[in-house]
C-alpha cells in the first residue's frame, strides 16, 4: 500500500472509492453528500457507524471527533472494510481541521497501515489487501491552503511509525518455539544490517564475566540459550545519549513458580518490551534523530526444569545486590535488573524501559494503557504527553515511601516479590528502582505495557495479538526531545 498526496479537490481524483468521515449526527460537512441514501440503509451515523454506498462509491464513517486518534481508528475501519472488495485505490480528503493538525495527517497514514495488519503468517489461505494506492486531497477540512511539502513529510513519518509498529508486532506475534532469544538475536542482526546499527550479542560466558546472575537465573532453565541483545545508532554530533531497554522473555512459563494453563496462554507476549526496541530501533535513522540511541534486549525463556532456579534461590546482580527469589514468574525485573546495570555503564542521559512486567498493571489501569513510573514528575508528564499525541494511552502510576517497605526482604538486600497483595505494578517498578544508580534516578522511566502489548478483542487501530505498543510514544518523545536542543 502506498500513499500519494494530490494537490487537488477531492473530486477531482480519481480512484475506485472515497472515504469519507463524519462527526457525530453533523450531516452538513461538504463532503458529506448522499444523506438520500442514509434513511433507507438505516444509517444513523452513531459513532463508529460504517455505510458503504455502492452507486456511489463512498464508505461514510461516522467518529467521535476531529482528533487524530478518532481519525486513525476510523482510517484503520476503513482498510478493514476496504480490504475485502476489489478496489485497488480509495481517495480521501485531509482532515486537518481548522488549526491544521499535522498529527491528525500524520494519522491517516498510521491508521491504514495499523488496520491493514494482521497475523497471518501460519495461515494457509491468506486474505491479501487489493488496496494498492491512497490517495490523499490537500483539499483541507476548512478550505485553507496549507504547504504541501510539510503534509507530505508528515505522511511520510506515519508511514515509517506504523511500518515499525507492524514490525513489532510481527516478532512479538511469533510463536515461542519459533522466535527463541537465539533469533531474537537473529533479529537484531538483520535490523542493524538495514539500519546502519552497531549489534552486540553476548550469551552465558559474558553474563558470567559481568555478574549479571539475575538475568542469567531466569534463563537457566531453558533448553534455549539466553542473549543480552545491544543495538547502538551513533550519528555524528548526537545531542543526548539514550538508554531504551525491553523485557524480552521469549516465553514466560511462570518457571517452577509455575502459571495456570490460562494465564500461560499470550504469553509468548511477553517479549513485547524487547519487539519495542527493536521498531524503536528500526526508525532512528528513518526519522534522523540526532541522538545517540542504545536498544538493550536481556532475551531469555522462562521455564522449568532440573537446572530451573528457585524460590529461595538468593541472586547477585550486576550492581552487587542480593536478591531473595520468592517467586520465579516475577522473572521480567530479574532480566531488567541486570540489563539496566548494564545500560547505565553508558553513561545515559536518559533510560526508558519497557516492560510486560504484571499483571497488576493491567489491573489497576485496564487493557489500554501503559503504566508511567519514575521519580521525575517531568520526565513522566513529557513521556505521557508524547504517548497521547502518538495515539497511546497512558497513566502515571505514582511512588510513594511506604511501598519500598514492601520488598524487605530477611536475608537479602531485596526480594523480588512484594509482601502485599496490591500496588504490584508499582511494587515491581521499584524493584527495578534497586538497580538505578542515585545519580540517574532522574533519568530513569519505567513503561509497562502489560496491558495493551497483547490484544485479545480488537481496538482501535489494533487487531488481534500483538499490539506495537512503546513504538509510537517513545518515537514521539524522541522528536519532543529534539525541540528542546
Ligand atoms: N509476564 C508477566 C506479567 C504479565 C501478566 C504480562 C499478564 C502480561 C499479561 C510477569 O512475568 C508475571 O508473571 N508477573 C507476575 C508477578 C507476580 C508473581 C509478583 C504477575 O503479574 O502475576
Ligand atoms: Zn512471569
Ligand atoms: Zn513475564
Amino acid at each position: 500500500m502506498e500513499f500519494e498526496l494530490l494537490d487537488k479537490k477531492i473530486g477531482e481524483i480519481s480512484a475506485d472509492c472515497e472515504v469519507v468521515f463524519m462527526v457525530g449526527k453533523n450531516l452538513k460537512h461538504k463532503w458529506v453528500k448522499d444523506l438520500e441514501y442514509f434513511k433507507p440503509l438505516n444509517f444513523k451515523a452513531e459513532v463508529e457507524e460504517t455505510v458503504f454506498i455502492p452507486d456511489r462509491k463512498k464508505l461514510y464513517i461516522a467518529i467521535d471527533s476531529m482528533e487524530h486518534d478518532s481519525i486513525r481508528t476510523a482510517c484503520a475501519q476503513a482498510i478493514r472494510i476496504l480490504k475485502k472488495t476489489n478496489f485497488k485505490s480509495v481517495k480521501i480528503g485531509l482532515y486537518a481541521g481548522k488549526e491544521f493538525a499535522t498529527d491528525n495527517i500524520r494519522a491517516i497514514a498510521e491508521g491504514f497501515i495499523l488496520g491493514e495488519y494482521i497475523f497471518d503468517k501460519y495461515k494457509s489461505n491468506k486474505i491479501k489487501s487489493s488496496i494498492k494506492k491512497i490517495v490523499v486531497s490537500t483539499e483541507e477540512y476548512s478550505g485553507k491552503t496549507i504547504s504541501v511539502k510539510i503534509i507530505k513529510k508528515e505522511l511520510k513519518t506515519g508511514e515509517i511509525l506504523a511500518h515499525a509498529v507492524n514490525f513489532t508486532r510481527e516478532i512479538a506475534n511469533q510463536p515461542p518455539d519459533d522466535m527463541t532469544p537465539i533469533q531474537m538475536g537473529e533479529v537484531a542482526k538483520k535490523l542493524a544490517k538495514e539500519n546502519d546499527l552497531q549489534c552486540r550479542i553476548y550469551g552465558e560466558e559474558f553474563l558470567k564475566k559481568n555478574g549479571m546472575n539475575a538475568f542469567l537465573a531466569v534463563g537457566r532453565g531453558s533448553i534455549h540459550p539466553l542473549r543480552l541483545i545491544h543495538l547502538t545508532y551513533k550519528p555524528k554530533n548526537a545531542k543526548n545519549r539514550i538508554a531504551i531497554v525491553g523485557k524480552g522473555i521469549t516465553y514466560d512459563s511462570g518457571g517452577l513458580s509455575l502459571k495456570p494453563t490460562s494465564s500461560m496462554i499470550t504469553m509468548k507476549s511477553d517479549k513485547s518490551g524487547a519487539s519495542a526496541v527493536f521498531g524503536i530501533m528500526s526508525i532512528v535513522k528513518k526519522l534522523n534523530l540526532p541522538f545517540e540511541v542504545h536498544g538493550i534486549v536481556g532475551a531469555a525463556e522462562n521455564m522449568i526444569g532440573g537446572n530451573a532456579y528457585k524460590p529461595d534461590d538468593i541472586l547477585t546482580a550486576k550492581n552487587g545486590k542480593t536478591i531473595e527469589v520468592k517467586n520465579t514468574d516475577a522473572e521480567g525485573r530479574l532480566v531488567l535488573a541486570d540489563c539496566l546495570c548494564y545500560a547505565q555503564d553508558f553513561d545515559p542521559d536518559y533510560i526508558l524501559d519497557f516492560a510486560t512486567l504484571t499483571g497488576a498493571c493491567v489491573v489497576a489501569l485496564g487493557e489500554y494503557t501503559v503504566g508511567v513510573m519514575g521519580f521525575d514528575e517531568k520526565l513522566k508528564k513529557e513521556i505521557m504527553r508524547a504517548a497521547s499525541a502518538s495515539g497511546e494511552l497512558s497513566a502515571d502510576l505514582p511512588f510513594n515511601k511506604y511501598l519500598p517497605k514492601l520488598l524487605k526482604s530477611k536475608i537479602a538486600d531485596v526480594s523480588n516479590l512484594s509482601s502485599s497483595n496490591y500496588g504490584g505494578a508499582i511494587t515491581a517498578g521499584l524493584f527495578l528502582s534497586e538497580f538505578i544508580k542515585k545519580e540517574n534516578k532522574e533519568k530513569w522511566a519505567h513503561l509497562d505495557i502489560a496491558g495493551p502489548a497483547y490484544v485479545e478483542k480488537e481496538w482501535g487501530c489494533n487487531s488481534y495479538g500483538a499490539s506495537g505498543a512503546g513504538v509510537k510514544m517513545a518515537a514521539r518523545w524522541m522528536e519532543n526531545l529534539l525541540k528542546k536542543f
